[in-house]
């Protein structure tokens, strides 16, 4: 154990935290650099409604350095802040909170979660990419992908919420009656919950539509290979795991926090160790 009075802490609150994999992720990057005498990742259940004492925490205690937010406090947190990210305004979230002279500022490494692994396996430039959902995630990846130049369409159950989404951040709207179009798009993105336990066995859309030469990316990491990825594999289509998302927006997180470049390969293994066991 090397830590000290000095070393710094960050703090994943969430409701529920306990299943989170930030903190095994980012306190195996502070050992691989060594730098785990100076920085330690820690987890905290919040409920909502007491997140405002946990801002007050950060500003009273010296060592509170950072803050990740997760659900339900990505968008509650943004009142308490000092300083704000313009993208993370535009996107109206905030994942990261760290200390800065005392002022406490807000980030959103989310879409770049969505956007990096994405551009490793193509441009996204003039690219039709399909997002099925219009939650939280779904604006952190609309936002992501239309600052990337991505011709972005929002398919949702619910299409009153996909409109104000396409509204919102000038992409169109694919009607779900209309799903055989779902060939005709370059990338689809799933970022709904579809795919999770209890719907393991559902897939957010009818794969019979997916092809060949499309990419299909699922934000849903656990269970790893969702059936929308094994359907998608089926079809000869390139796929990207959500587990990918959670390593790349950590790792943006790594670097805001540390200063420092993110050991990248060590943050996957942890990850793909944990997911493993979890399954
Ligand atoms: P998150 O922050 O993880 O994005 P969210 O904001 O609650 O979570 O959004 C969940 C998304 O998954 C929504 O787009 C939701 O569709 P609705 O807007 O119609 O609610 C979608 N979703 C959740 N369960 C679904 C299901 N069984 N079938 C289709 N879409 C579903």
């Amino acid at each position: 154990m090397r830590l000290s009075a000095k070393s710094k802490f960050i703090i994943i609150v969430g409701d529920p935290v306990s299943h989170s994999l930030s903190p095994a992720m980012h306190n195996a990057a502070y050992e691989k650099l060594a730098i785990d005498d100076q920085f330690v990742y820690l987890g905290a259940n919040v409920k909502v409604a007491n997140l405002k004492e946990v801002i007050l925490a950060m500003r009273v205690m010296d060592n509170f350095y950072g803050l990740t937010c997760t659900i339900p406090h990505k968008v509650e947190v943004l009142k308490y802040l000092d300083w704000v990210d313009e993208k993370a305004k535009k996107i109206g979230a905030v994942n990261t909170v760290v200390k800065k002279n005392g002022l406490l500022c807000g980030y959103n490494t989310d879409w770049l979660g969505a956007v990096i692994p994405l551009e490793k396996v193509t441009s996204l430039k003039g690219k039709k990419v399909l997002v099925l959902g219009a939650g939280g995630a779904a604006r952190a990846i609309v936002y992501g992908l239309k600052e990337k130049g991505a011709l972005v369409y929002i398919l949702n159950r619910t299409l009153e919420k996909a409109e104000k989404l396409a509204k919102e951040f000038k992409a169109k709207v694919l009607n779900f009656n209309h799903q055989k179009e779902v060939s005709n798009f370059d990338i689809i993105i799933n970022a709904t919950s579809v795919g999770m336990e209890p719907l393991v066995n559902q897939t957010p859309i009818n794969p019979s539509f997916l092809k060949k030469n499309q990419i299909i990316f699922d934000v849903v990491y656990n269970p790893k290979e969702t059936k929308l990825l094994k359907e998608a594999k089926k079809k000869g289509a390139k796929i990207i795991f959500g587990f990918e998302m959670l390593l790349y927006q950590g790792v943006a997180q790594f670097e805001i926090y540390t200063g420092k470049k993110a050991p990248i390969e060590v943050m996957r293994k942890v990850l793909l160790e944990k997911l493993k066991v979890k399954k």
